[in-house]
């Protein structure tokens, strides 16, 4: 499916990522749905969304007229077979598990039109590991988004050994279409860029906390003041969830089989208690 044949998109999990990669979709012109199996979430998602667009309308980023057609382009669901029936694209941007994904993927692929390319937001799952699910290979691939994805610009698309040039071409553009920067990988590695970065960044921090040799407000500092990052790994991980982090880590840990990549001991017992960042109110830091 070329990009320039694009007109439908759908987004599975209404989240902070999949919720602001369905914005950046109206935003861009297509019609999109986001599709989330729970009603509650689709409603925090669009409160959530319009507070982060009210305040663009305000510092003159985009027009009332372009939030209000950009609303108008989105439509929210719980009705999966609404959501994908007549989309040419899908990003599923759902919990990170390998089994959910892949059993998505199989409805996907019952559901969406023939054309239609399946895109995972997964960053630690490769997509050959849920492609095999479908029965469109050639149409599945990573696109993969960074938290907040209204915010920061670039999205790694990955292919797999299956996936044919015109899913990689049509990925690659629809990114640029999106106004984001993409960057193109051939080869499959859980984590692709950013995140092994990110990864090895936050297991040292993690490291730093439980051996009792720095708090996690003075190693945020660190990376703020020493190393210029905007926030500092505990205050980026409670952005994006303890529970995601968990989750990439035990991934790359049942992958891998390698000890030195065993989930953290703090991020897990936070995990079990539900402290799972923001979203939860509490997690290195109370919110
Ligand atoms: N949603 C959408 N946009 C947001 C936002 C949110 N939750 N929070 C802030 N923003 C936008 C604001 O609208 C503003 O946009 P503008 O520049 O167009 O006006 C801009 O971000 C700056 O906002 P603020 O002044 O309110 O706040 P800060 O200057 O503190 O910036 C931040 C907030 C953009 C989150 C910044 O701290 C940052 O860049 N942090 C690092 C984020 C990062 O590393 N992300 C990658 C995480 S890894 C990942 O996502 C991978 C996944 O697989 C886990």
């Amino acid at each position: 499916m070329a990009m320039e044949k694009i007109r439908t998109i759908a987004v599975i999990g209404a989240g902070a990522m999949g919720s602001q990669i369905a914005m950046l979709c109206a935003l861009a012109g297509f019609k999109t749905y986001l599709q989330d199996i729970s009603e509650t979430s689709l409603q925090k998602a669009l409160d959530s969304l319009k507070f982060q667009m009210s305040r663009r309308v305000e510092k003159k980023r985009i027009t009332e007229t372009e939030y209000k057609m950009a609303f108008a382009r989105m439509h929210l669901t719980t009705d999966l077979a609404e959501a994908v029936g007549t989309s040419d694209f899908i990003v599923e941007a759902i919990v990170e598990k390998l089994e959910e994904k892949r059993q998505l993927f199989a409805k996907l692929d019952e559901l969406a039109p023939k054309h239609a390319i399946l895109a995972t937001n997964s960053s630690t799952i490769v997509n050959s590991k849920i492609a095999t699910a479908t029965s469109r290979p050639d149409k599945v691939c990573n696109m993969h988004f960074f938290n907040p994805p209204l915010k920061m610009d670039l999205v790694e698309v990955v292919t797999g050994p299956e996936t044919s040039e015109e899913t990689a071409r049509t990925a690659v553009k629809l990114v640029k279409k999106l106004g984001k920067t993409p960057i193109l990988l051939r080869k499959e590695i859980s984590g692709f860029i950013a995140n092994r970065l990110l990864g090895a960044m936050n297991r040292e921090a993690l490291s730093l906390l439980e051996q009792g040799i720095a708090t996690h407000e003075e190693i945020d500092l660190a990376a703020r003041e020493a190393l210029g990052h905007p926030m500092g790994p505990f205050a980026l991980m409670d952005m994006t969830g303890l529970d995601v982090n968990y989750y990439v880590q035990l991934q790359q840990y049942e992958e891998s089989g390698d000890p030195l990549l065993k989930p953290s001991r703090i991020l897990q017992e936070k995990f079990e208690k539900g402290e799972l960042g923001r979203k939860s109110g509490k997690g290195f830091y109370t919110y």
